[in-house]
């Protein structure tokens, strides 16, 4: 008898996002310490403000509109038009289960080729795969800041055939280099000239350290769409809520998504969007301060004490990430690597080729959250300084699982 599920959902695997969470879990339960630099999840309570309008919203039961709540979509479309500069008007905005769903989303509607730089986000070519869309991967180095370069991109483009349709997928910044892309502009000209599809997930954008938001869309918003959400700089993943802004020129695509969305989560849970028009309403510049100044000062400890001869790592820029490059020859993929380095330091990372990566690259994802974020972020003044002293009392596990990563990488 053929079998019950399709072969291409068959051929999916599961992320090793969380097959590693679970191999850090049993270690545990046998009494191992384990180092979660594996999982990548905001340490930080949701703004206080933000919580006491979801409690207050609790008791709303009704659906609401399939695209959102008018009056959060209206204040996302502001959100944006402060930060790119462009007009992404309410009607042109979709209000999602997160933005993993609006990316979801696009793959079954487009009719065309994807790609994706490696590095890139671990769900990319899976929803690519799901929607039944050619992905053709983008490798970038270091020298570029793991983002391509316009010739690259140009050449990718031909390669694939000047008349397709394409969506190129960039991330900044991003998951999992931790690295901002400094030549936007120049992506975003090769883009116009092939009247390519830009998908920008912006997720970590408001997350940058330098606090600069840069989005391609400031040089190319006829054809860029835009994801974003809470998850990240808001420290709410759980919520589930995110945003999908699309082109105005893209009428055909918008209609789509709508019936997608409607024929598959019908809208996000109430509560969640009346919340989340507080979370859109200002700028919490405050929180987003401090939890930039935590996450910098982290994310510089774990770079200063790691960085060696035999480890190179590009400095963190956003997010909540670094990309430790491990030079050996012992072992033969980055999985047997992080394999060797869980089990011998307790410390757990993702291999490089869940991110697009070939597997001989020994490369790792290192998520620098393993720290009880509530309290650093209660423990700093309004003026973000923080120092050594600080991070070893707040983020005590970052500090021994980076020596034990360090020292370990001494005997390769
Ligand atoms: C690069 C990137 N994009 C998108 C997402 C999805 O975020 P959410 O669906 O929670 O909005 C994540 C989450 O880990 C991510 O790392």
């Amino acid at each position: 008898m053929s079998s019950k599920v399709k072969k291409k959902i068959l051929k999916l695997k599961e992320s090793s996002t969380l097959v590693i969470n679970e191999k850090s879990k049993e270690l545990i339960s046998k009494g191992k310490k384990v180092f979660q630099f594996g999982f990548g999840q905001s340490p930080f309570p949701v703004p206080e403000k933000i919580v006491d309008t979801l409690k207050k919203n609790a008791y709303r039961k009704e659906y609401l509109p399939i695209q959102g709540l008018p009056e959060l979509r209206e204040k996302i479309s502001k959100y944006l038009f402060k930060r790119t500069g462009n007009d992404y008007p309410k009607e042109n905005i979709l209000i999602t289960p997160g933005s993993k769903e609006a990316m979801l989303l696009i793959h079954i509607a487009f009719n065309g080729e994807i790609i994706i730089p490696a590095p890139g986000w671990v769900s990319y070519e899976p929803q690519a795969e799901i929607g039944t869309n050619k992905v053709h991967w983008l490798e970038t180095n270091r020298l570029n800041n793991w983002f391509p370069t316009g010739k690259a991109l140009e050449k990718k483009i031909k390669s694939i055939g000047k008349n397709k349709n394409i969506i190129l997928i960039l991330n900044s910044p991003n998951n999992p280099s931790g690295t901002v892309c400094n030549n936007l502009e120049e992506l975003a000209k090769i883009a116009k000239k092939f009247k390519i599809l830009v998908l920008s997930d912006e997720i970590y954008t408001d997350l940058t350290f330098s606090n600069e938001y840069e989005s391609i869309s400031k040089y190319y918003p006829e054809l860029t769409f835009i994801t974003g959400g809470l998850s990240k700089w808001c420290g709410a993943g759980g919520w589930r809520l995110g945003f999908l802004a699309v082109p105005k020129k893209l009428k055909e695509f918008l209609k789509s998504l709508k019936s997608l969305a409607s024929e598959s989560y019908s809208t996000v849970n109430t509560p969640t969007q009346f919340a989340s028009v507080e979370a859109y309403a200002n700028d919490h510049e405050q929180y987003k301060f401090k939890v930039k100044a935590i996450l910098k000062a982290v994310g510089n400890f774990v770079y200063n004490n790691l960085k060696s001869n035999k480890v190179l790592i590009a400095p963190p820029q956003g997010a909540f990430y670094l990309m430790p490059e491990f030079k050996n020859r012992k072992y033969n993929s980055s999985s047997k690597l992080c394999e060797a380095i869980l089990n011998e330091t307790g410390v757990a990372l993702l291999p490089g080729s869940d991110f697009g990566f070939k597997p001989k690259k020994m490369i790792t994802r290192l998520s620098y959250t393993d720290f009880d974020g509530n309290a650093f972020y209660k423990n700093i003044t309004n003026c973000g300084l923080i120092d050594d002293d600080m991070i070893k009392k707040f983020a005590p596990n970052v500090v021994e699982g980076v020596f034990r990563l360090s020292n370990w990488a001494k005997n390769l």
